[in-house]
């Protein structure tokens, strides 16, 4: 399904990326994992990068091949995070890096952003969203206080933006084929979903209760190598939900269905 793809995928030393990058190599692609951490079970060839950073972004970028087949944008930090590291690791961080290798990127190419199911209130953001859209590194502190993202606001505010960026960019490359979509997990049982439960409180454990049981990144995983295969080609700048059902019963809770 993926024979012979390069494949790069970031946050690739735990959870979600790790499992990606084991899964995309069992089905044939050459992967190139990136991290701020060295992964202890490396997966393909390994590039260290900060992602928060657009110098380390850059050497990352000049080091890397041409003609990659797919890009999982999975690194991610979680809401215990101070703010500015967050948004610039979850979306400036992101669409630069995905920016900057549009030129390295093979026709028919596939990116994959992990969102998250913390940003499905995006119709409900657009003014902040809108005032984003070409927010640099250096400019994050300043955005930040401005439109009052403090705490965990920063990673819903990350993950709405990012669901916005991939669907604003349907049909940028569709010249060259190039396409882009999101996954939005629940909950899923990594590293950082004690963050996110510490954070969240009492909503999160509800939102809990509802599941009859934490995502693991074997559930999330398949999704993304799906949407880096050919198969899914008519799919674009779209987002999936992943979560045990949980985004319908939120919809169907919300409007009384
Ligand atoms: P994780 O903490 O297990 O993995 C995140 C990876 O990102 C780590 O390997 C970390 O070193 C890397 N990373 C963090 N900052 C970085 C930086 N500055 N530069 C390069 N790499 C960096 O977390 P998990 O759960 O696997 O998360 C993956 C993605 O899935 C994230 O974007 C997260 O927001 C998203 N997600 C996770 C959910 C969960 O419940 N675990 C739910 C919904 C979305």
């Amino acid at each position: 399904m993926l024979d012979g793809k390069t494949i790069i995928v970031t946050g690739a030393a735990s959870g979600i990326g790790a499992a990606t990058a084991a899964l995309v190599a069992s089905r044939g692609a050459h992967v190139i994992s990136v991290d701020i951490t060295t992964p202890t079970h490396p997966v393909g060839r390994f590039v260290r990068a900060d992602l928060s950073d657009p110098e380390s972004i850059d050497e990352l970028v000049s080091g890397l091949p041409g003609d990659i087949d797919g890009l999982a944008n999975i690194a991610g930090l979680p809401p215990t995070k101070s703010p500015e590291q967050v948004i610039k690791v979850n979306l400036i961080g992101l669409k630069y890096l995905t920016q900057s290798l549009i030129p390295k990127l093979a026709d028919n190419a596939s990116v994959v952003n992990l969102a998250s199911l913390a940003g499905l209130g995006w119709p409900d953001s657009k003014e902040v969203i809108d005032a984003s859209a070409s927010l640099d590194f250096d400019e994050v502190e300043d955005f930040c206080r401005v439109h009052g993202i403090e705490g965990a606001r920063s990673y819903f505010f990350s993950k709405e933006a990012l669901i916005v960026w991939t669907m604003q960019n349907r049909w940028t490359w569709r010249s060259r084929g190039i396409r882009m979509n999101s996954v939005s997990p629940g909950p899923v049982d990594t590293p950082i979903l004690k963050d996110f439960i510490e954070t969240l409180g009492a909503r999160a454990e509800e939102d809990m209760r509802t599941m009859d049981r934490a995502g693991r990144p074997s559930d999330i995983a398949p999704v993304v190598a799906f949407l880096l295969s050919d198969e899914a080609a008519w799919i674009r700048g779209t987002n999936i939900p992943t979560d045990g059902g949980m985004y319908s019963d939120v919809l169907c809770r919300t409007n009384h269905f």
